[in-house]
C-alpha cells in the first residue's frame, strides 16, 4: 500500500515535467510576441534588425551557460550595444533573461 503511494507520486511528478517543459518555451515565445520583438525581427525585418533565426544563431553561443547570458542580458538592456532600442531598454529583468535564454537554446 505504501510502496503504491509513493509510485503514484512520482508519475504525478513525471507527467508534470513533461506537461510544464513545452509550456515554458511557449511562454517565451509569447514573451516575444507580447514585446513587440517580431516588429523588428519578425517576418518584415526593420532597419539593420537580424531575423529571430539570426538572433537563435549569434546567441547560441550562450546556450547552457547561465553567466554568460547574464552578462549579455546586462549589455543589452544597459541599450549600450545597439544604439538604444526602446524595445530593449523597456524590458524587465526577468523577461529579458527569459528571452536571451530562450533565443540561446533555439528560440522555437
Ligand atoms: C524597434 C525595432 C526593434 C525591436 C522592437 C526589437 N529589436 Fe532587437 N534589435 C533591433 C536592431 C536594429 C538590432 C541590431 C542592431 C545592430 O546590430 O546594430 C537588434 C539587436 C538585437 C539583439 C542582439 C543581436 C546581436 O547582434 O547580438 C537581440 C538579442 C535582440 N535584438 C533581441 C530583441 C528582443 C528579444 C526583442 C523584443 C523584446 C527585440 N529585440 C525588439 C531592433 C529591434
Amino acid at each position: 500500500m505504501r510502496h503504491a503511494l509513493h509510485s503514484r507520486t512520482f508519475c504525478a511528478s513525471t507527467l508534470l515535467l513533461a506537461v510544464a517543459w513545452p509550456l515554458a518555451a511557449n511562454a517565451s515565445a509569447q514573451l516575444a510576441v507580447d514585446h513587440g520583438c517580431y516588429n523588428c525581427h519578425g517576418a518584415n525585418l526593420r532597419d539593420e534588425a537580424p531575423s529571430m533565426e539570426r538572433l537563435a544563431q549569434k546567441l547560441s553561443k550562450y546556450k547552457g551557460d547561465p553567466a554568460a547570458q547574464q552578462k549579455f542580458v546586462d549589455k543589452y538592456r544597459a541599450g549600450e550595444m545597439f544604439g538604444h532600442i526602446d524595445a530593449h531598454e523597456r524590458l524587465s529583468l526577468e523577461s529579458a533573461t527569459a528571452l536571451v535564454r530562450w533565443l540561446a537554446e533555439g528560440g522555437k
